[in-house]
């Protein structure tokens, strides 16, 4: 049995906008809008452990939907919220998978989860099965708004996109830093490996995200930060393991005609993009090590140009960054001599950080707790088909292993249709 405690909140908002002209009449559709918060099933840490975890089928709104937020935090045990500087939240990706019904008993009884599931990705272009994830972020989590605006929404559970003999059902995939005691807190947030109680073979038998043998220069990133390993402490630190559990809230409305699809993309900025000559290679490498240049004042800047397959109107644009960012930018297409694109290399979103500046949890100092979102104004700005998007992604100039540049955006292939009637 899952040990899911479980707390539902419901509400519901109507708004009726009325035009002020005589002969036609914008009703906007009645928004219900509902709302549940969830409680995962728990991990435990002590001090310096490192947690890596699927959660399984996790509890979802049902039925054909359009979900309009989905906000995440890390609560220890008596509910309380949990600051970055006891446990840095890495990540938190929520991932969508179709189960055969069939297996389903045996998955569930075996937790046999090698067959019967099909992962389903997000639009974005990454290879395979990296950077999959519908939602997620990491330490800025509590400070980064998720919220879609109407009548905008990720369309989830429609029966007819569901295959035959398959229910669409969702897992996390976390990783959880606890850094109490920790030796150097930065380092351990970081994933830096030397901190880490690796096992002597490590460097033999570890496969880098590319699959290929792990360099010697691999100083830190998401390799080092395995299930259960340990970073230093300080000498004679001692403190209680705990249990941990994430606390998310989903926002959503019964899919109607009303509401109106947004596909969602994740950007990275190490994609190397490539071509063989018919088909475009991309080859995101989800994170990056950020050099020291000595007698710099410049930030670091990582750069990827993309190609936006199918393009549409910006509704959402933020960032998954990490503690040390300066800002982040997407531009459109710079084209001179051409009619086919509007574009002129114009930003189209500049993603800037809020720093913590005190003690609580959504505020701690010294860490990255926020990211701004853009939200233009619906129609103002087209991404056109087969548009290169650069990605810009800036840091300080200061050793850091681990950085990661991901653009997050929403877009829709249509936008509202304003005359519900004549
Ligand atoms: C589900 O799994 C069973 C057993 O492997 C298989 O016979 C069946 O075809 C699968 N169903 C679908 C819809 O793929
Ligand atoms: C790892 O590989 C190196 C060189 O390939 C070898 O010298 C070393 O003994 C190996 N270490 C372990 C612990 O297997
Ligand atoms: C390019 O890659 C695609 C997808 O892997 C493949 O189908 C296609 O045959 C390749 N084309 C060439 C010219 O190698
Ligand atoms: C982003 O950072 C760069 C580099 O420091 C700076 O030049 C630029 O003005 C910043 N942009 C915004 C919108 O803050």
């Amino acid at each position: 049995m899952r040990n899911i405690s479980r707390v539902v909140v419901l509400s519901l908002s109507i708004i009726v906008l009325l035009s002020s002209t005589t002969h036609s009449i914008y009703l906007k559709p009645e928004s219900h809008i509902k709302s549940a918060t969830f409680v995962s099933e728990n991990f435990e840490v002590g001090p310096g452990q490192i947690a890596v975890k699927n959660f399984w089928d996790i509890e979802f709104p049902k039925g054909h939907v359009g979900v309009k937020s989905f906000d995440v935090e890390l609560i220890d045990e008596d509910g309380n919220s949990v600051p970055l500087y006891e446990t840095y939240f890495h990540h938190w990706f929520a991932i969508k998978y179709f189960e055969n019904i069939t297996l389903s008993r045996n998955i569930e009884q075996y937790h046999d989860l090698r067959n019967g599931i099909v992962f389903q990705r997000n639009s974005g272009a990454c290879q395979g099965y990296m950077l999959p994830h519908y939602w997620g972020l990491g330490g800025e989590s509590r400070g980064t708004s998720s919220n879609l605006p109407d009548p905008f929404a990720v369309e989830l559970g429609n029966p007819t996109k569901i295959p035959n003999g398959f229910k669409e059902k969702w897992l996390f995939n976390i990783m959880a830093i606890d850094t109490r005691g920790a030796y150097d807190r930065k380092g351990c947030s970081e994933c830096r490996c030397n901190l880490f109680n690796l096992p002597n073979n490590f460097y033999n038998v570890t496969n880098g995200i590319d699959g290929k043998p792990l360099s010697l220069n691999y100083k830190g990133g998401l390799l080092c930060c395995q299930d259960n390993l340990q970073c230093k402490l300080r000498k004679g630190f001692d403190g209680p393991r705990r249990k941990l559990s994430l606390r998310y809230k989903i926002r959503w409305v019964d899919w109607d005609e009303h509401q109106v699809p947004l596909k969602f993309y994740i950007l990275d900025a190490t994609d190397r993009v490539k071509s063989n000559g018919s088909t475009t290679i991309h080859d995101c490498k989800v994170e990056y090590t950020i050099p020291r240049i000595h007698d710099s004042d410049s930030p670091n800047v990582q750069k990827a140009s993309i190609p936006m397959e199918n393009g549409g109107y910006l509704i959402y644009a933020t960032t998954h960054m990490h503690t040390g960012v300066v800002n982040a930018t997407l531009y459109g297409q710079k084209i001179f001599l051409s009619n086919s694109f509007s574009s002129d290399g114009r930003v189209l979103c500049t993603s800037t950080p809020k720093y913590g500046m005190g003690k609580e949890a959504g505020n701690e100092k010294g860490y990255l707790v926020g990211m701004s979102v853009c939200y233009p104004k619906p129609g103002s700005i087209k991404i056109e088909d087969g548009e290169i998007l650069t990605l810009e992604s800036r840091y300080e100039n200061q050793f850091r292993t681990g950085a990661m540049g991901h653009f997050y955006i929403y877009l829709a292939e249509q936008l509202p249709n304003k005359d519900i009637k004549d």
